[in-house]
């Protein structure tokens, strides 16, 4: 499995299992294909509403001598509800318990946007914090000591972007090591990019598909399509394989780790073996030469006219 190396040299599978969207009742098989297939890293969060059932699967394959913990490597991710800093590793433990595990390889802060403890999606003005009631380097210093006190292996942040980064940076010891984001051919995220990797910060991307199974309510009616774009499919179809696996091997080629998600056993194993699909120089050209700058998940759930965040404060303009 080709892999990305850590700072300490810890080594995180280019190719994860995605587990936003799957819901209970086929994440537990899906976990379990995946680990059959090959995969050695699964990306969870506690927004997912799905960790139990994960934690379900981990438990099954762990006792039945699929694979040892310490060769899979997992990722969850901190709420928005839990960044003030006495909440963080409260947050921790609860999915450590659903995931039935006793550390976690990495912990992500989920979005630089903060909700009040118990809140699921803010919807009025009193159920947000703004950055000033809870700054983002507070919380990055409840990651910082669920780091210390060996519960996480390393730590890193989701959705932030680079003054976001740059104020972590400037406030706190520890550098991210991790910065999520989406990212496909449609948003390359070339600025963001050269940021994290000037910096030593490895980048994982989300919604690498396009994500079409997210909710109607946050889905636009015109958004366009990857898995049916003519420049991919063409490459697709010289090489005889899916536009999916062009895809994930766009993201390898540009040394960013990758987490397709999927619940269906041949399409699990299909995104792995994209592990074997070669890009030249000229297909990435190709590739690059289709980005519209367009955002799957723009966050704008984020952005009601009630909360203090707006999309100008949460995204790079490029
Ligand atoms: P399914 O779970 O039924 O396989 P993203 O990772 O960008 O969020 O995209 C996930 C969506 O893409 C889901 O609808 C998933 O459906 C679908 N999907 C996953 N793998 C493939 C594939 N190899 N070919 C086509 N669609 C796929």
């Amino acid at each position: 499995m080709k892999t990305l190396e850590f700072r300490n040299g810890d080594k995180l599978p280019m190719i994860g299992l995605g587990t936003w969207k799957s819901k209970p009742g086929e994440v537990y098989q899906a976990v379990l294909w995946a680990i059959e297939a090959g995969y050695r890293h699964i990306d969870c969060a506690a927004i997912y509403d799905n960790e139990k059932e994960v934690g379900k699967a981990l438990d099954y394959a762990f006792k039945n001598n699929w694979v040892k913990r310490e060769e899979l490597f997992i990722t969850s991710k901190l709420w928005n509800s839990a960044h003030r800093l006495e909440d963080v590793e409260l947050a921790l433990a609860q999915t450590l318990k659903d995931l039935r595990l006793d550390y976690l390889d990495l912990y992500l802060i989920h979005w630089p946007v903060s909700f009040k403890p118990g809140v699921g999606f803010a919807q009025t003005r009193e159920e947000f914090y703004t950055y000033s009631d809870v700054p983002l380097s507070q919380t990055w210093q409840g990651m910082e000591q669920c780091l210390d006190i060996g519960l996480v292996r390393h730590i890193g942040v989701s959705n932030f972007n680079i003054s976001k980064l740059k104020e972590i940076i400037d406030n706190n010891s520890i550098i991210p090591e991790m910065n999520q984001i989406e990212l496909h051919p449609f948003l390359q995220q070339n600025k963001l990019v050269g940021f994290c990797k000037e910096h030593g910060i490895l980048l994982t991307a989300y919604s690498p598909l396009g994500s079409s199974d997210r909710s109607a309510s946050i889905k636009k009616a015109d958004e366009p399509s990857l898995l049916n774009n003519s420049t991919i499919l063409d490459i697709a179809d010289n090489k005889g394989v899916s536009a999916a696996q062009i895809l994930i091997a766009y993201t390898r080629h540009r040394n960013i780790a990758v987490i397709p998600k999927s619940v269906n056993k041949e399409r699990i194993a299909q995104n792995l073996a994209s592990l074997e699909v070669a890009l030249n120089e000229k297909e990435m050209t190709s590739l690059n030469d289709i980005g519209i700058n367009y955002r799957f998940v723009d966050g704008s759930f984020f952005t009601s006219p009630q909360s203090p965040y707006s999309l100008d404060d949460l995204w790079e303009r490029e």
